[in-house]
């Protein structure tokens, strides 16, 4: 579970990683890291510049690893929640920018992780908090 740091383009955001990097985890690296990427990259466009990023990791039970990725801005507009990793849902602020977005980020991130047995969910409280549940591996660490 390291090498998030090179994930994205940090700008001048604080990225948080706190876990215990000897947790395995089953999952293709390359789509887990698009995966986290594109949610990176949203908790750096939509919270304030220098805005603290933390992502953490740990063990929820036998089987399972939760990964969570959480911002400190406004969160997700509460309408558009439920809708969020459907393919093309943008909120109204982002829908009136100039740029180039296309609300299709968490639309392949969640399907990068449903292929391969992970979920992904979608949260408010003080940020926006993205959880992702991964199938722990067992065995030779
Ligand atoms: N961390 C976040 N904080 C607040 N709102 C968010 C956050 N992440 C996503 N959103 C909202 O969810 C919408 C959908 O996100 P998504 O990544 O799928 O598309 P996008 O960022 O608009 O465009 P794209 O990722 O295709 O460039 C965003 O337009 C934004 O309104
Ligand atoms: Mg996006």
């Amino acid at each position: 579970m390291t090498g998030l740091e090179h994930t994205t383009h940090l700008r001048d955001a604080s990225l948080e990683l706190e876990g215990d990097e000897t947790i395995r985890v089953v999952v293709d690296r390359d789509r887990l890291k698009r995966a986290v990427t594109n949610v990176l990259d949203n908790a750096l466009r939509y919270s304030p510049p220098g805005a603290p990023i933390r992502v953490t990791w740990a063990d929820t039970d036998e089987s399972t690893v939760e990964l969570s990725i959480r911002d400190h801005g406004p969160g997700v507009d509460p309408d558009l929640l439920p809708h969020i990793f459907e393919p093309g849902i943008r909120g109204r602020a982002e829908r009136a920018a100039p740029d180039a977005g296309a609300g299709l980020g968490l639309a392949i991130a969640s399907r990068l992780l449903e292929h391969q047995g992970a979920t992904i969910a979608a949260f408010n409280g003080g940020g926006a908090t993205f959880r992702i549940i991964l199938r722990r591996e067992h065995g030779a660490a």
